[in-house]
């Protein structure tokens, strides 16, 4: 089948490499010009594992490419799918004009019947809105279908997520629409769930913030767990063998960031209201994820007579481990304060630096200033203080022993539970983590 995916960026490129390799043949169309020269060159944009292996092989077959002409790339596509980003608006509402450029330009461009596929995570009744947008800006006499096909891939996991999901959900509304989708994942060899378009984008929502509402719930439960002498990691281990609970999304920490459970929470929440609904449930997960990302920075500030001048070591600024994605990443928020608060930071990550360093250029920011470094080692050495953001294994594999070797004052505020309480504590180190 000949598809054109819009937008390369976590969910289009996965999505567009994933169909090649299941044998389509796929125009992946973006409207950032060096995004298109890089994976043009097999060099993927963006950190996941196996992706830039898969693009290189693809890209090779003849059956990968790329674009940011997108006229071309849609005008003769059996299926056109829709991978641009949905972000935050203000008011927590999700922003469609992005979609809505892509509705227009297929709507003028397409020269023969063609599905429009919505990848995209969009409030209820958006794929409506769609297919009424693009019929009215239609040039040629084609038919145009819309199907909703939300993505479940986890960053850091995208490619694994995508040729093994647990499940493909397709909403649609009509038979042909249903067959064609049916085709284009006949080759994955994965059960596929068929509802209707409005079931299909509520079930994204539905489990996305039923995920982010198991972390609040758990990080809740961590917070009363210290004031109570309840350790967290004990309560977690005695809920996991309960079925009905599972044993996943109960670790307790600094609180989710990420591109998606942050602002779904919030369109969610924003949506029942437009329906006259409170939805109190969603409501709270969002209040304790505020609270939670600034937890240990609170208990911190409280310790430390000021962070000004005091050199501020920070393990980890991707938003979790295996991406280099910052987008609302608890380290961002901590970070920021960290510096208005005139901190000098020495910050490692193994893969988002340069992308923290667009939203925190190295040098002097205001009051603090802060340095990346290349090995958590170099962050430590001399720190009077560290936070740990982010679990990545180069993070957790620091003995404690480094800690009190390296820092000044061995002070650890870890958002991560990586540490044993023990082991800190035999080894010199003041140590706080989440829940215990
Ligand atoms: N990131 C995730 O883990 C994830 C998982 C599931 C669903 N989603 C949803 O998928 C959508 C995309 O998320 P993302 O993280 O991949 O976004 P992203 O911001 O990483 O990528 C969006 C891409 O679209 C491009 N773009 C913008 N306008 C365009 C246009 N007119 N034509 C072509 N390209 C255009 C941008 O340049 C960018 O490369 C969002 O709705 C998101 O909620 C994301």
């Amino acid at each position: 089948m000949k598809i054109a995916v819009a937008g390369t960026g976590y969910v289009g490129l996965v999505a567009g490499v994933c169909f090649a390799e299941k044998g389509h043949d796929v125009t992946c169309v973006d409207i950032d010009e060096n995004k298109v020269k890089l994976m043009e060159s097999g060099v993927s944009p963006i950190f996941e594992e196996g992706l830039e292996e898969l693009m290189k092989k693809n890209n090779a077959t003849g059956r990968l490419h790329y674009t940011t002409d997108y006229a071309s790339a849609y005008k003769n596509a059996d299926a056109i799918f829709i991978g641009v980003g949905t972000p935050e608006m203000p008011d927590g509402s999700a922003n469609l004009s992005y979609i809505a450029t892509v509705c227009r330009q297929i709507a003028e461009n397409v020269e023969h019947d063609v599905l429009v596929v919505v990848k995209s995570t969009v409030p209820v009744g958006t794929n409506d809105k769609v297919e009424q947008f693009i019929k009215d800006f239609l040039v040629k006499d084609v038919k145009v279908e819309v199907a909703s096909n939300p993505e479940f891939l986890a960053q850091g996991t995208a490619v694994r997520d995508t040729l093994h999901a647990a499940r493909i959900i397709i909403g649609t509304e009509s038979e042909s629409a249903k067959a064609k989708l049916m085709e284009i994942y006949e080759p994955f060899g994965l059960p596929i769930v068929s509802v209707g378009r409005r079931s299909a984008e509520m079930i994204k929502y539905a489990c996305n913030d039923f995920l982010a509402l198991k972390i609040s719930y758990m990080n809740d439960i961590a917070n009363l767990c210290e004031l109570v002498g309840a350790n967290i990691e004990d309560v977690a281990k005695g809920m996991s063998y309960d079925s009905r609970i599972g044993e996943r999304f109960l670790n307790a920490g600094i609180g989710f960031g990420g591109s998606c459970f942050p602002k779904d929470t919030k369109a969610l929440k924003f949506l029942a209201n437009q329906n006259g609904y409170e939805l109190k449930t969603v409501e709270a997960c969002v209040e304790v994820n505020k609270k939670q990302k600034l937890r240990l920075y609170e208990k911190a500030k409280d310790r430390m007579i000021t962070f000004s001048g005091l050199r501020v070591a920070v393990l980890g600024l991707a938003f979790k481990a295996g991406t280099d994605d910052l987008r609302e990443a608890p380290s961002a928020e901590n970070i920021s304060r960290l510096l208005e608060q005139g901190a000098d930071i020495y910050a490692y990550d193994p893969a988002g630096v340069p992308r923290a360093k667009m939203q925190f250029p190295e040098g002097s920011i205001g009051r603090g200033s802060i340095t990346y470094v290349q090995s958590p080692e170099e962050a430590l050495e001399g720190a009077n203080i560290c936070f740990v953001f982010t679990e990545w294994d180069e993070i957790k594999k620091i003995t404690p022993d480094k800690y009190k070797e390296l820092m000044r004052t061995p002070l650890v505020y870890d958002g991560r539970n990586l540490y044993d309480l023990t082991d800190m504590d035999k080894a010199g180190v003041e140590y706080y983590s989440i829940g215990r």
